[in-house]
């Protein structure tokens, strides 16, 4: 059966997650921004790569949601993007505006798809696209931890001379500042990092994954990442449409879970055909459960602002 997925927001983001998604030949892609020509002229150009990357994708972008219908995963990346010296929260209310018109043009079309947030600022656009959807909690997942891991890894990996295969690691909290990668849960080969990279050292791999986003930000100027990004979303896309049961660290709803209600934050999550269908407890440490705990205040007081 072919699947379809949808990806708002022709930019960055948006265009490199349907390059990805098609390349993968995971879904029939439907790019849809409302900005004309745009999407219209990176679906075609994507299109006309698939004979020479040999995947039957088929890929279309457009301006009409009626287009975007019956799509299984609908991955919101619309928003306006950071420039340097911007935090994710500045983006707060414009994306919210931009999040509220999605979300419900998403819904008319594809009442019984699977929403992947992406947009900034992540956790509380999450929360306003899950308490907008009425859908339940295991179908509106946020993208960050995927990515904030990702760097983690990468980092880790070039540090120790490592493939980047040896390397998982584990980013939780919500995805801004305050986010927790957690070293103790990361491992090379199966041996735990705090063993293999001295605790200073780990703790500038650490900050510089928490500034992960605000790094590119500051070479890019115009923009924010969006090779991570995108690949990120994709990995969650793939979980899902082959249900495969992967525990990725996503946004999710929790509801007691980790102590924390009515909020979304970063836990690890077992994404398959439902999307989310487990949240993981880990054991967490005093420090650690500090450390999320802060985090999630800084979530909580971004979704007191927009009031979702
Ligand atoms: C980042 C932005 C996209 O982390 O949030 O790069």
């Amino acid at each position: 059966m072919r699947h379809k997925v949808t990806v708002v927001g022709s930019g960055n983001v948006g265009a490199t997650a349907a390059h990805w998604i098609a390349s993968k030949e995971l879904a029939d892609v439907v790019l849809i921004d409302i900005i004309e020509g745009v999407p219209q002229g990176k679906g075609l150009d994507l299109l006309e790569a698939m004979p020479i990357e040999k995947r039957d994708s088929h890929i279309i972008g457009t301006n009409d949601y009626a287009d975007t219908a019956n799509s299984d995963i609908v991955v919101i990346t619309a928003g306006i993007p950071r420039k340097p010296g911007m935090s994710r929260d500045d983006l707060l209310n414009t994306n919210h505006k931009i999040m509220k018109d999605v979300v419900g043009k998403v819904l008319q079309y594809s009442p019984n798809c699977i929403l992947i947030i992406v947009s900034n600022p992540l956790d509380a656009m999450a929360q306003a696209a899950f308490k907008m959807s009425g859908f339940s909690r295991n179908r509106v997942i946020g993208m960050a931890g995927v990515l904030d891991s990702a760097r983690f890894r990468t980092f880790i990996a070039e540090e120790l001379k490592v493939s980047v295969e040896n390397v998982t690691a584990f980013v939780l909290g919500g995805h801004g500042d305050t986010m927790v990668p957690l070293a103790r849960y990361s491992t090379v080969a199966g041996i735990p990092i705090t063993e293999l990279i001295e605790p200073a050292r780990l703790e500038q791999l650490i900050q510089r994954t928490r500034d992960g986003g605000a790094e590119i930000v500051k070479y890019l100027k115009t923009g924010s990442a969006f090779y991570a990004p995108s690949a990120a979303a994709t990995e969650m896309v793939e979980a899902i449409l082959k249900d495969k049961k992967k525990i990725l660290p996503c946004a999710a709803y929790l509801e007691g879970e980790y102590g924390i209600n009515g909020l979304y934050v970063g836990v690890p999550c077992k994404l398959g055909s439902k999307g989310i269908e487990q949240i993981i407890e880990i054991k967490l440490t005093a420090e650690e459960k500090a450390a999320l705990d802060k985090s999630a205040a800084s979530v909580k007081e971004l979704v007191g602002v927009i009031g979702v």
